[in-house]
């Protein structure tokens, strides 16, 4: 089984000093704002973005570096590179925090959410500032091929919160629509992640566009494992399960069973989903439907594909322990129950 720990191994002083670039930086004036904000940093998740960024930045300078001397020696991540990791790292935090205030969301990671402590509007405030502090930040660095990319990374995922809302609603979320939105919201963002680590380090433009293929494979493979999870009541998310369903988000494991159906149980289907956001009954049953129809297996066979695109790309580099550590990052993305 792969571990985090195992996968941050390489990279763990990186990631140690990358703590305390976070914590110098990312700085609020006034007792409440300070508050908020140490409450939303304290629990930060996995940092999957950030360590991406690592180990993408030191994969391609181990590589760079293999055919001179000093090969394996130097690895050139710098403040570049924290800067990067960081400027993603905050935008996935004040996404969720502006998320749990659309879902209505009460929990994240096993704790309260943002707006069930303070109340939705200081939670907007708190996103806001969030990246209104880190843009600064990216700015004032004048590194603007980084803040480019990065600009180009908010705007997707506004639209892939747009789109799965607008699919939400409209109850009508095919297999390329679900695709669509989990590229915007998610594999979007750990595609610029990794092309991030590349391009901080001086990468060529053919490693940065390899990388930031690879992110976004493991982006998709990410948010699939992420929708399998949600079906499965004994996860660690330390979010309550089958909560996609009460949002009215129709997922792979649901459209995997769906396009097995006939017309008249699709139809039924999407009646019990309409009941979900008040009705456990027609949650369980659903539940009880993608688990009679595999799904979860069949979503996961679809989510194993992604995980081999990605490896095929790190084929082209040599053995360092970064290339194995991101090889360990496909396989826990892949295994992981949290
Ligand atoms: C989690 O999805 C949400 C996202 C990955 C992206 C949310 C994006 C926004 C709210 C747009 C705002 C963007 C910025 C830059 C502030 P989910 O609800 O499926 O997952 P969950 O179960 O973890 O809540
Ligand atoms: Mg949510």
């Amino acid at each position: 089984m792969a571990t985090i720990d195992a996968i941050r191994k390489p990279i763990l002083a990186d990631l140690d000093a990358f703590d305390e670039f976070v914590k110098e930086n990312v700085t609020a004036e006034g007792d409440l704002m300070r508050e908020m904000l140490t409450y939303a940093l304290s629990s930060r998740g996995k940092g999957v973005r950030p360590m991406l960024t690592m180990l993408c930045a030191s994969l391609m300078s181990a590589t760079e570096n293999s055919n001179a001397e000093e090969a394996g020696k130097e690895r050139h991540s710098s403040k570049r590179t924290y800067l990067a990791a960081m400027l993603v790292e905050m935008i996935h935090t004040a996404s969720l925090i502006h998320d749990d205030v659309l879902d209505s969301a009460d929990e994240r990671r096993g704790r309260a959410s943002v707006n069930a402590k303070w109340q939705s509007n200081m939670a907007i405030i708190l996103g806001d500032f969030i990246l209104a502090r880190t843009m600064a930040l990216g700015m004032a660095s004048a590194q603007y091929d980084i803040m480019s990319y990065i600009g180009t990374a908010m705007a997707t995922l506004c639209e892939g919160e747009v789109l799965q809302s607008q699919h939400a609603r409209n109850l009508d979320t095919s297999r390329d629509d679900y695709f669509a939105i989990i590229y915007q919201k998610t594999a979007s963002l750990l595609g610029v992640s990794a092309a991030l680590g590349a391009l901080s380090v001086g990468a060529s433009r053919e490693d940065v566009d390899r990388m930031r293929k690879f992110g976004e494979a493991i982006g998709i493979a990410f948010q699939i494992q992420d929708d399998i999870l949600d079906f499965n009541r004994q996860n660690n998310t330390g979010k309550p399960a089958n909560n996609d369903l009460r949002e009215h988000k129709i997922t792979l494991p649901l459209i995997e069973v769906m396009e097995r159906k006939t017309e008249e149980e699709r139809k039924e289907i999407l009646e019990l989903i309409k009941r979900c956001d008040k009705d456990e009954s027609a949650v369980d049953a659903l539940q009880k439907i993608v688990d009679e129809g595999n799904g979860s297996a069949l979503a996961a066979q679809t989510m194993q594909a992604y995980i081999q695109r990605a490896l095929h790309l790190l084929s082209k580099y040599s053995d360092t322990p970064y290339r194995t550590a991101l090889m360990e990052l496909c396989a826990y993305i892949a295994e992981r129950d949290r």
